[in-house]
This record gives C-alpha cells, sequence and structure tokens, in this order.
C-alpha cells in the first residue's frame, strides 16, 4: 500500500508562540526525525513564525487551521496563502466543524478555500462530519458523502492528490466520546468510494483519510488498525508531547504492520 500514515495535530485556539516553540521543542526531544509516517502541526496563526523556527531541521510539517480565499486585498482580520507559506506551511485545515457551526461557513465557502489553498500549493485537510442529531437520525452516510463532494467541487484528479480528508464527528469532538473502529472504518470506506468516484480508483487509493475526534493513546491503536483509516488530526491530544509522540508511535507501529 503507497498510502502513508498521517498524524496532524490541531491546535486550535491554544498556545503563545512562546508556548508554541516549548511544545514544538518536547515533541522533537521525543520524535523529531522519524520518516516512517507523515506528521504535522497546525497551529494559531500567531504561533506560525515561532512554530516555523522551532520545526527547522525536524521532519514534522507545519499547517495553518484557515486561511482567506483572496490573494490579498480589504479583508480586515484575514490571512492569505502567501502569509502561510512564508512560514512554510504545507498543509492547511479547512472546513473543520468548529468553522462550520461557529462561524457559519457553507461548503461552498469552504470548497473556494480548498481550491484556493490548493492553486496557491498548500495541502488542505478538508475536514467533514455529523452531528448526534445527524447520526442518530441515521444521515452519517448522507451528510458526510454530501458535505465530500461539494468540498472537492471543481477539483482535478491531479490536484486531489494534493488533499487529506478527515472524518470527524462533530459529537466526538472533544467530548472524550470516539467512535469505535467499525463506525469510523465504515465511514471511511465511504469517503473513500466516492473519491473513487471523483478521482479514479488509483487516486482514491493513495489519498490520506483522517480521523478525529477523541483520538487518544488509548484508542490510536484499535483505530489505526482499519483498512482506510490513514491516521489522525488530534486535537487535546496534541496539546502535550508525550501524548501527541505516543500517537506517532502508534501510527509507526501500524505503519510496519
Ligand atoms: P479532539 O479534536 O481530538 O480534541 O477531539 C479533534 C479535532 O477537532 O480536530
Amino acid at each position: 500500500m503507497a498510502r502513508r500514515y498521517f498524524i496532524a495535530g490541531n491546535w486550535k485556539m491554544n498556545k503563545t508562540a512562546a508556548e508554541a516553540k516549548a511544545l514544538i521543542e518536547g515533541i522533537k526531544a521525543l520524535e523529531g526525525s522519524q520518516t516512517q509516517v507523515d506528521v504535522a502541526v497546525c497551529t494559531p496563526f500567531t504561533a506560525l513564525d515561532a512554530a516555523s523556527k522551532a520545526l527547522a531541521g525536524s521532519t514534522i510539517k507545519l499547517g495553518a487551521e484557515n486561511l482567506y480565499p483572496k490573494a490579498s486585498g480589504a479583508y480586515t482580520g484575514e490571512i492569505s496563502p502567501d502569509m502561510l507559506k512564508e512560514f512554510d506551511c504545507a498543509y492547511v485545515i479547512l472546513g473543520h466543524s468548529e468553522r462550520r457551526e461557529y462561524f457559519k461557513e457553507s461548503d461552498e465557502f469552504i470548497n473556494e478555500k480548498v481550491r484556493f489553498a490548493l492553486e496557491n500549493g498548500l495541502k488542505p485537510i478538508l475536514c467533514v462530519g455529523e452531528t448526534l442529531a445527524q447520526r442518530e437520525g441515521g444521515q452519517t452516510i448522507e451528510v458526510v458523502s454530501s458535505q465530500t463532494k461539494k468540498g472537492l467541487a471543481s477539483i482535478s484528479a491531479d490536484s486531489a492528490k494534493n488533499v487529506v480528508i478527515a472524518y470527524e464527528p462533530v459529537w466526538a469532538i472533544g467530548t472524550g466520546k470516539t467512535a469505535t473502529p467499525a463506525m469510523a472504518q465504515e465511514v471511511h470506506a465511504q469517503i473513500r468510494k466516492i473519491l473513487s468516484e471523483l478521482f479514479g480508483a488509483d487516486t482514491a487509493e493513495n489519498m490520506q483519510i483522517l480521523y478525529g475526534g477523541s483520538m487518544k493513546p488509548e484508542n490510536a491503536d484499535e483505530l489505526l488498525k482499519e483498512k482506510d483509516i490513514d491516521g489522525g488530526l488530534i486535537g487535546g491530544a496534541a496539546l502535550k508531547a508525550e501524548s501527541f509522540v505516543s500517537l506517532i508511535k502508534s501510527a509507526i507501529c501500524a505503519a510496519s504492520r
């Protein structure tokens, strides 16, 4: 299997620049130079400079948590792809459920951002996932399929190779509740089916689909055993070097199976 495991930290609105430096030093001291799995930390904008400097010389990549889909101009408070690339950002998280919910981001707007990120050489980590009401209402597959298709509208198979999908059931984020490996695998398989319809089987086979939602050292091994779970987008457990590194180690173990 050509797919590599990928462990990405989503720091959300946590860590000042000084704290980011300290956390990255901690991660690097424990696991800063392995090459078996892909690793990234996605930090707040204000910590990117410090994070970028702290990551120098390690194999860990840097990501941002959002962008605005314009090159420059009168968009007070927003951040463009070039501003992110100045700090060597490789990834950008887009369509996180917190942005969908609190900032009313629509699938169409998220798609605009995904396309603009790709045009500007950033790899989007596109988040999709159902709410508890949607899961209980039996709409999980429908919701996730629709978010995936709309988020990836008008993207070529060639560009899709640079997209990472994160399946994050909203009810599992930050709640300590995790989807069971079987529940997650079912949705991941569906996402891969859609990717295959959109971009062809070869491209779909090579795209990384991460699980997110209270992934932690205690449940990572079981989740990563599933065929279509290629890693994790990690919130809470990414804020401490020990737990984040333990997840990297779980992915290294899964990769060597
Ligand atoms: P969590 O967050 O690991 O704290 O549940 C994951 C995410 O929201 O990306």
